[in-house]
């Protein structure tokens, strides 16, 4: 596989699936440690307590991206660290953190990728509406603002958000995922606000002339029909404007779609839109994140206002239960080139979780090494068909802690005990270190 020489290969993680630390230097509750600590939310009673205690030990992983040979780390910015009332007064303690690592990264010459919205929201800000009150889109403009002014320097890529559709329909609509509300018209008026908040951080970005690239990262799920009946082909319809249009057409059209737009209006649950939201929404920005893990099978069905159903998948699948479907990923952006583009493309998650397995000290998973070879590929196939794909990041660096499953669910190429935080190689780290030498 002979990928374009520029495409920057790299890792991806969240800061507080692997930060641990959650009291040090001055960092507030966020709204997973207090979702995490509300018995039966998370399997085990797992919390983000220590998780990696990567707060601790970031040098040791960042020695082991470089020997990877990765150019490009993917991690999250805490807000609870860095604005621990979420709004007011920073916490330079909490900064000094991503400073020490950005030395870390600076120093083995792996480009930093800053994302500012993992979902760990302070907690205070959800005491008053997190997302459902549209001030917290003002606030995270202000964290922002301060974040890129003192790393301004220091990093020439960011993200704003990752998976929106998560934070706003997996938190506050089927109350999953922290604050674990179950209330669609709170989640819609969320996702607005997210998206809102894109916008004015895009904003903050321009205000001070900042010389890096901003976007956002959104989770796509390309949507097959389960059979050819015009019913399923409709339920498609919907759960791509559900899933995926949702986010892409206002970020890149200023539009919600029609469609689904219409949906909620009968249902009197539209989004709270006001004047300019979709101008701010819409600001351009200079690249589209892509998480690609699997694709929907859909038909009609009982899913409340959209009528449709997920389906059983066809191919194997990993852990999460989700289909092995590398040629999703090879729709998917080929879609988003012809719909939204030209715009650059990066995958900033793909990976597996599979039950990894030690024997003598090695973990052979072949599983995953299979599945990010065979999406690897798929993106090629996108590359040669001229998609402009410009990174590429494995979810993920280490195993941690996996939101409503905590621990039980291994993502990493680095396989990590959680009771000495011992990390071990997995047979695809050193697949995928081979793969990298062999790029370059
Ligand atoms: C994505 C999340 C990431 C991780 C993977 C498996 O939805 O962005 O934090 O949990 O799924």
């Amino acid at each position: 596989m002979r990928f374009p020489k520029d495409l920057q290969w790299g890792a991806a993680t969240a800061s507080y699936q692997i930060e641990g630390a959650v009291s040090a230097d001055g960092r507030s509750e966020s709204i997973w440690d207090r979702f995490s600590r509300t018995p039966g939310k998370v399997q085990n009673g797992d919390t983000g307590d220590t998780a990696c205690d990567h707060y601790h030990r970031y040098a040791e992983d960042v020695q082991a991206m470089a020997d990877l040979g990765i150019k490009a780390y993917r991690f999250s910015l805490a807000w609870p660290r860095i604005v621990p009332d979420g709004k007011g007064k920073p916490n330079p303690k909490g900064l000094d953190f991503y400073l020490r690592l950005l030395d870390e990264l600076q120093t083995k010459g792996i480009e930093p990728v800053p994302t500012l919205y993992h979902w760990d929201l302070p907690q205070s800000l959800e005491d008053n509406g997190g997302w459902v009150n549209r001030d917290t889109a003002k606030y995270f403009q202000d964290y922002a603002a301060y974040v890129f002014d003192e790393l301004k320097d220091r990093v020439a890529m960011w993200i704003t958000h990752n998976e929106p559709w998560c934070a706003a329909f997996l938190g506050y609509g089927f109350g999953v995922h922290a604050p674990g509300k179950q209330d669609f018209q709170q989640a819609i008026a969320a996702a607005h606000h997210l998206l809102v908040s894109h916008g004015l951080a895009v904003k903050a970005f321009e205000d001070l002339g900042s010389p890096g690239r901003i976007g956002i990262t959104l989770n796509l799920t390309p949507q097959y029909p389960a059979s050819d009946s015009s019913e399923d082909r409709a339920a498609v319809k919907r759960g791509d404007g559900f899933t995926n249009r949702w986010f892409l057409d206002p970020v890149f059209k200023g539009t919600y779609p029609d469609d689904i737009y219409e949906l909620w209006e009968a249902a009197g649950v539209a989004p709270p839109v006001q004047e300019d939201d979709m101008a701010i929404i819409s600001r351009p920005t200079d690249f589209l994140g892509v998480n690609y893990y699997t694709r929907a099978i859909v038909g009609h069905g009982k899913l409340p206002l959209l009528e449709m159903d997920t389906k059983p998948p066809v191919y194997p699948v990993t852990k999460m239960d989700w289909e092995i479907y590398p040629d999703g990923l090879y729709r998917l952006l080929m879609r988003l080139h012809e719909d939204y583009g030209p715009i650059p493309l990066y995958v900033t998650e793909n990976g597996a979780c599979f039950d990894d397995t030690m024997v003598q000290g090695r973990v052979p998973d072949q599983g995953r090494t299979q599945y990010l070879q065979s999406h690897f590929d798929a993106a090629l196939r996108a590359i040669e068909q001229g998609v402009p794909l410009k990174g590429y990041y494995v979810w993920s660096l280490l195993d941690n802690f996996e939101w409503a499953f905590g621990y039980d669910r291994r993502f990493g190429i680095i396989h990590v005990d959680f009771a000495t935080q011992k990390r071990t190689w997995k047979d695809s780290a050193r697949w995928y270190q081979s793969f990298l030498a062999g790029q370059s």
